[in-house]
């Protein structure tokens, strides 16, 4: 049995809900860039041997288009034969929903956003000029987080993940998580990037600050330019 912090599901087994779903998507929108052409490193085996979580970022700004590779080899909404994800999803469910909190990206407001899978884009939530003292709460002093340029926030929205099997939700969007946040690993070091995976914070905080609350937060990432350190 998963004990998990954020709320359970309705039990009634419902209808599915929009993947994009247009009141999700409000605010000012900013079109993301193609992903980065010439990549630091493109063979899987070494990607996969490489993989590791970096907690250590250098100063050194994060452009757009490094942030767009990221997102869209993590969760963009290819549009082929059929539209797939980067990732496979339960009973085609795609109960995640992306958030990004932009720290030291240029050319971008810092504050939070929601990132659009078909658009390829941001919808603005919030501005705001130092989230410092919010960020250590929410991460209970884990303080690596502050240098980061960004983080990449998976929001869980419970009535997609258990349109068909109710029961099931919670377990299907922690795994799907998982799928999500090895993408954006590989995705990161493929660009010779740091990044690492949380999953300590504080529950209300974390969805206050995001904004999450209809879909609360499952699983965040920090990354940003490799540090001295890493
Ligand atoms: C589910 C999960 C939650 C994690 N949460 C945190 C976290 O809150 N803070 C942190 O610094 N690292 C966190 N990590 C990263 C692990 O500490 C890290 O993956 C582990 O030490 C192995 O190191 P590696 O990823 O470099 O191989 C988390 C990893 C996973 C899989």
């Amino acid at each position: 049995m998963i004990q998990s912090t954020f709320p359970l599901t309705a039990e009634e087994k419902g209808k599915q809900p929009d993947f994009i779903d247009p009141d999700f998507y409000k605010g000012r929108e900013s079109k993301l860039p193609p992903p980065v052409q010439k990549i630091y490193e493109s063979d899987f085996t070494v990607l996969t041997r490489k993989r590791k979580s970096g907690r250590a970022y250098s100063k050194v700004i994060m452009t757009r288009k490094q942030l767009s590779h990221i997102l869209y080899y993590s969760y963009h909404l290819f549009q082929e034969q059929r539209s797939h994800l980067p990732v496979p999803s339960a009973c085609n469910s795609r109960p995640l929903r992306l958030y990004v909190c932009i720290l030291n990206v240029l050319d971008l407001e810092k504050g939070i956003y929601r990132y659009h899978p078909k658009n390829h884009s941001l919808f603005l939530v919030k501005r705001f000029t130092d989230a410092q003292e919010e960020l250590k709460a929410i991460f209970l002093g884990q303080s690596f987080v502050l240098q980061a340029s960004c983080l990449i926030g998976l929001g869980a929205n419970l009535e997609a993940a258990g349109y068909r099997y109710p029961s099931e939700a919670e377990k299907f969007v922690l795994l799907e998580a998982g799928h999500v946040g090895q993408q954006i690993q590989l995705a990161a070091e493929s660009l010779n990037m740091a990044s690492c995976p949380i999953a300590r914070y504080e529950q209300r905080l974390i969805d206050d600050f995001f904004e999450s609350q209809a879909t609360p937060m499952t699983y965040v990432f920090s990354i940003g330019s490799r540090g001295s350190l890493d």
